[in-house]
């Protein structure tokens, strides 16, 4: 017998499961008979840069606070970020990565210098969380470390000893000094970005000259004997498709992995546009703009075909999300913006699109962590949310190094003003754990779809579900009320005969588990 768990606390307004009497039936098809590439883990990467209340505040708050802390790391957010399974953390930057020193972040803190962060508000930055705090960090989180050298404006030596201070269980000088801060057994590095944004904030380069450069840093990064640490060239500015071609033409033997970096930004740079109180016709344009995400990883991966045929290098979305204007009254160098569903809808829609190119697309980190732009956590002293964000990390979680199902969806068209895009994205992925995991999501905030799952090749026989939806498109959380949204049982979907049917109510994201 099929079953299906009804929704048990549906804190959620009814109207937000209202069926429309016009709804059409959409169809979603998952070909289980032809699985595809894995969906690499490393996809639901973070990053966490010194910026704003990113590190300090947010994650950091020392030994000595009241607020609850696990040898100086929030409490609170150690557990938030142990829950999703943070597969990966990015640190220190970022445009921060390419004036970081990061001998000023080691040995005693007292006598740590002070330096002006000069990328972001201009505030003291006192390196008080340096090299042991970000690798004691990653352990504590359970997640692999992605550590981004600066290139910008250090010499070669600076990145290959700080890898040694890392990685090295010999006996050398600098691994001694890393002995004597605290630290016996080398850490596991699992990648080095060669900078950040070497095109601008790391250093204004040219293509042709990045390349080089990319190719003299990367001489320097020595893992220790019979390990491998993944080197990630610093990739394009969105869609830069000549960066991609010079750096893979004249470098990609000197590194396993390129970056691309591309946010969602309403509007235009100046005026990006609110996270909350928008009006529809800015819901569609995001999701339009967002949905670009897609063009940019089929025409870089494209490129990287021509040179990369057997898609040895990885192509790492290692910045995206959302970048509206900050939210009023903070310091516009903080980065600090609500999330709303719609944050939550664009991260489903980006997961969904990942799927399509996860032979070549095998990592990503979403910008940024905590407190800085698309974060999954807000803080504020000792009190902290969950965003809609964060909770559609943790419905998704489940395809980490799972294997890819290829999807085809027939829908209709959600169309504002000039903005269309297809009303229902969905992706597929048979998880470690042998269940197939369907996401969702409808991004019309009108009306909901029905859809007709056909499952190729196999028989479902028991699903479960959730859902994340609210009444209304800005819905979040808020220090006062921080369960407002978060994922719920789902009953919209039945079984019957073999057959396989779904209502996904408007502005959804729904989660199915098939056995
Ligand atoms: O994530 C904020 C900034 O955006 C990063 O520091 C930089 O790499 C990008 O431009």
């Amino acid at each position: 017998m099929p079953r299906i768990f009804a929704a048990a606390v549906l804190m959620l307004a009814s109207t937000a499961f209202a069926q429309p009497k016009n709804a059409t039936v959409d169809t979603v098809e998952i070909h289980a008979n032809t699985p595809g590439a894995t969906y690499n883990r490393h996809l639901f990467g973070q990053f966490a840069e010194h910026l704003g209340h990113g590190i300090y505040g947010g994650l950091w708050v020392g030994e000595d606070s009241k607020i609850p802390n696990v040898q100086g790391y929030r409490k609170d957010v150690i557990d938030a970020l142990r829950e999703i399974r943070v597969p990966e953390i990015r640190w220190p930057g970022g445009c921060f990565a390419d004036e970081y020193y990061w001998r000023e972040g080691i040995g005693p803190r007292s006598k740590r210098p002070v330096k002006v962060n000069t990328n972001w508000g201009g505030v003291t930055e006192d390196n008080s969380f340096g090299t042991n705090e970000f690798m004691n960090f990653t352990e504590l989180v359970g997640a692999d470390a992605y550590v981004s050298g600066n290139v910008g404006s250090a010499p070669p030596k600076d990145l290959q000893e700080w890898v040694e201070y890392i990685t090295s269980p010999t006996n050398s000088t600098v691994a001694q000094e890393r002995r004597a801060n605290g630290r016996d057994k080398p850490w596991k590095l699992a990648m080095v970005g060669i900078g950040n944004e070497l095109w601008g904030c790391g250093g204004n380069m040219l293509p042709e000259y990045a390349a080089d450069v990319t190719r003299r840093y990367s001489t320097f990064i020595r893992a220790p004997e019979g390990q491998h640490i993944m080197k990630v060239a610093s990739g394009a500015n969105s869609d830069d498709y000549h960066w991609t071609d010079v750096m893979m033409k004249k470098a990609a033997s000197a590194f396993d992995a390129i970056g691309v970096h591309y946010y969602t930004i309403p509007y235009e740079w100046k005026h990006k546009g609110a996270a909350t109180g928008f009006d529809e016709d800015q819901w569609a344009r995001t999701l339009v703009k967002t949905e670009k995400m897609d063009e940019l990883l089929t025409k870089h991966s494209a490129i990287m075909d021509k040179y990369d045929p057997k898609k040895r290098v990885a192509l790492l979305v290692d910045e995206w999300g959302t970048w509206y204007d900050v939210e009023p009254g903070t310091n516009p160098g903080f980065l600090y913006q609500q999330n709303t569903l719609r944050d939550a809808v664009v991260a489903s829609l980006n997961f969904n699109i990942f799927a399509r190119h996860a032979d070549r697309v095998r990592g990503a980190n979403i910008a940024q962590m905590v407190n800085v732009l698309q974060a999954m956590l807000l803080t504020k002293g000792d009190k902290m949310v969950r965003t809609p964000t964060y909770w559609a990390f943790d419905m998704y979680k489940d395809y980490q190094d799972g294997t890819v199902l290829p999807v085809d969806v027939t829908a209709g068209w959600y169309k504002k003003n000039e903005w269309t895009l297809k009303a229902v994205s969905a992706s597929a992925v048979r998880g470690k754990d042998g269940v197939i995991h369907l996401g969702m999501t409808n991004v019309d905030p009108n009306h909901a779809q029905r859809i007709s799952i056909k499952l190729d090749g196999e028989q479902a026989h028991e699903i479960h579900g959730r859902i994340l939806t609210a009444a209304r498109m800005d819905a979040h959380n808020t220090f006062d009320d921080p369960d407002h949204i978060r994922p719920v049982s789902y009953d919209g979907a039945h079984l019957s005969g073999g057959t396989l049917s779904a209502t996904l109510p408007a502005k959804s994201i729904v989660m199915l588990d098939i056995k």
